[in-house]
């Protein structure tokens, strides 16, 4: 028999074809989110669950769904899961990495070269019929080459954000849990610093941490206090890694001059005080949405549940100590 899965949210054809070669698939095809109670209701009899960043798999939803063998999450951050419950009870749970570190560092660049140069703002005002010719002074923006950009978090997407810097001859410095090996460091051309020392030296700071207890609100308003008045943010992330309100205070009194923002607190009910400011280029969590990464992300999700459900070991298994439970 084989086994029933749930997918959680809208996919590709492809990938419900590739599932239902090996699986007994109930797709919510209509992409609204369930509600921690449907979702347990519609998960009770399943043995997998295609997931993405807006379903919570907690303790609660495991109890709940005793078949349960693995959870493949669409997404590499996994800070919807909770990993220890699952290892708990046995489960299995997948992320999609490596497919879309291009992607995403791609979008903190566009988010980058957006802000400093005001892209959202001037074209609002071409939009709004308001240019009424060339000026010498008129929407003056700061330079992206030859700046300094400082990368939080150097793991596989920060690594690709700091590669794309020497096409700009930018100076790279980087903080980290752990320095990165040498080779790294002088591939990159990137200078290992202290979070002290990047957030008063760099123009660009750039977040690249996955979402956690001990990174929530890693830039509040004290680090704000520390940055260049001059510098921009780049929260391309997580929410929660920023204090927004903090950063919202930051931008209003020129604490800093910009930020670049794919991700928010409490999304997609993000903090109003971003609308009204003309120094924030905002973007709504699309860091990896572009149409190749996405199929490839929702293809390496199917491929990691199935593998989970027919016994073997996925590739991207975030808890290999759940296989010892079962
Ligand atoms: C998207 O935000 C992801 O974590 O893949």
């Amino acid at each position: 028999m084989k086994p029933k899965i749930l997918v959680t949210r809208e996919v590709f054809d492809e990938t419900l074809d590739y599932l239902a070669q090996h699986c007994e698939v109930e797709a919510n095809q209509q992409d609204a989110a369930y509600g921690p109670d449907v979702l347990a209701q519609r998960l009770g009899d399943k043995d997998g669950m295609m997931c993405c960043l807006t379903d919570r798999v907690d303790a609660a939803l495991l109890a709940a769904c005793p078949r349960l063998k693995a959870v493949a999450n669409i997404a590499v951050g996994y800070n919807n899961i909770d990993i220890a419950a699952c290892t708990a009870r046995g489960v299995m749970a997948t992320n999609t990495p490596g497919v879309l570190d291009d992607s995403t560092a791609d979008l903190a660049w566009a988010l980058m070269l957006a802000t400093a140069r005001r892209i959202t703002e001037v074209e609002s005002h071409i939009r709004a019929g308001q240019w009424t010719g060339w000026r010498l002074k008129q929407w003056l923006g700061v330079d992206v080459h030859h700046a300094t950009l400082g990368i939080i978090g150097m793991g596989r997407i920060g690594q690709v954000i700091a590669r794309r810097a020497a096409g700009f001859d930018m100076k790279v410095i980087y903080s980290n849990r752990n320095r990165v090996a040498p080779e790294i460091e002088r591939r990159l051309n990137a200078e290992y610093a202290s979070r002290e020392d990047l957030l008063a030296r760099a123009d660009f700071v750039v977040l690249q941490v996955p979402y956690s207890a001990e990174t929530h609100h890693l830039i509040g308003a004290a680090e704000l206090k520390t940055m260049k008045p001059t510098a921009i943010l780049i929260n391309s992330t997580r929410g929660g890694v920023v204090d927004d309100a903090a950063l919202v205070e930051a931008l209003k009194d020129g604490t800093i001059r910009g930020a670049g923002l794919d991700v928010f607190e409490n999304e997609p009910r993000l903090n109003p005080g971003f609308l009204a400011l003309k120094s924030v280029v905002l973007a709504p969590h699309i860091g990896s949405s572009t149409e190749a990464t996405r199929r490839a992300m929702a293809m390496t999700a199917a491929q990691n549940l199935v593998t989970a459900l027919s016994g073997g070991t996925p590739p991207n298994l975030l808890n290999a100590e759940a296989n010892q439970k079962r």
